[in-house]
């Protein structure tokens, strides 16, 4: 693994910035698993694309729409919960999965600062660029704390996070969970559990199931800017792996599937319109025809502890806003009988 010093912060310790297993899966690996999913029967291309930096910004400018509740929501209720998550866990570190811009992190290390043992902080992050800036931001406000990023994704550099022998909160935030596919969940739930020590605690963000014309709205915005988050997973694919994705042949789809509980999200073609994948061949798209680039899973208590089970996790606390838009979920390693 690489690991490089950046000095960027004025105070505090510096940054340790390194790269997960994700970067040595090979651009062709990446291109032939792209080129996979838009085989499929319905043609798919994986959440992850979103984020380039503009497709990092256009999330950023997302969190503060009207019709987008969770990331306001998910602030308030983590403003509230704060301390007595941190006093529950008795956490040291704090390992945040998918951190992007990293604000709603600062609520946890400030509740750890007032019970006083903050010490370290691990960020895992597939967009370096938002990495690196928020490593040093807060390396720079909690000077008493180390910081560690690491460049990746929560699919394939889980392990990568390390154990600095304290006692850690896991924490991922933002519903984010929701982006896996019921086929990956399993696996990253046994992933989280086999990262997490006896005395470790993880705490997830989800979006709860509510009615259609809110869920809805929060995918469709007036301003566009979702339409435009869309669709830019089309230039990412267009400049990364050398497709020719016609963008204005392609708008923006979102609904609520009811039956899943899940938001899905798609690009539609307009018109007839054709990529190329590498090879003679062309992927054709008559009008009408579409490509799932993202669900969002909204969960119930319910289903959130039907999805735990058999990962040996465990729920141990639930936490929502007073209207139940959404929620915290506190998520525990079942002890081994054997040795207690
Ligand atoms: C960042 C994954 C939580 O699923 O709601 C926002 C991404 N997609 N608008 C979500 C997203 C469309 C968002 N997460």
């Amino acid at each position: 693994m690489k690991t490089r010093q950046t000095a960027g912060a004025e105070i505090g310790q510096p940054v340790r910035i390194e790269h997960g297993r994700h970067r040595s899966v090979s651009l062709d690996d990446e291109r032939a698993e792209v080129r996979r999913n838009l085989l499929r029967t319905l043609p798919r291309i994986d959440s992850k694309y979103f984020y380039d930096d503009v497709g990092s910004h256009l999330f950023e400018e997302i969190t503060v729409l009207p019709e987008y509740y969770q990331t306001r929501t998910e602030e308030a209720l983590l403003a509230a919960i704060a301390d007595e998550v941190v006093e529950a866990t008795g956490a040291r570190e704090l390992v945040e999965l998918g951190s992007g811009a990293g604000r709603k992190i600062q609520l946890l290390l400030d509740a750890m600062r007032r019970g006083s043992h903050l010490e370290g902080c691990v960020l895992l992050d597939i967009n370096e660029t938002f990495l690196r800036s928020s490593a040093e931001t807060l390396a720079a406000r909690y000077c008493e704390m180390e910081v560690r990023g690491v460049v990746g994704d929560f699919v394939h550099d889980l392990g990568t996070v390390g154990n600095g022998g304290r006692r850690r909160l896991f924490i991922f935030l933002a519903g984010t969970i929701g982006n896996l596919y019921p086929r990956q969940m399993d696996g990253f739930l046994r992933r989280v559990r086999a990262a997490l020590g006896p005395d470790d605690a993880f705490l997830v963000g989800l979006d709860l199931v509510k009615d259609r014309g809110r869920l809805e709205a929060a995918y469709n915005d007036s301003a566009g800017v979702t339409a435009e988050f869309n669709l830019n997973a089309l230039r990412v694919l267009n400049r990364r792996f050398g497709t020719d994705f016609e963008i204005d042949a392609f708008e923006h789809v979102a609904f609520y599937d009811a039956d899943q509980e899940w938001i899905e999200m798609r690009l539609r073609a307009r018109r007839p319109t054709s990529v190329s994948l590498g090879d003679t061949r062309r992927l054709r798209f008559d009008a009408g025809d579409d490509i799932r680039t993202e669900i969002s899973r909204k969960y119930t208590p319910n289903s959130f502890v039907a999805a735990l089970e058999g990962t040996g996790l465990e729920l141990s606390g639930w936490f929502t806003d007073p209207e139940a838009l959404f929620a915290s979920a506190l998520v525990r390693p079942i002890g081994d009988p054997e040795s207690s």
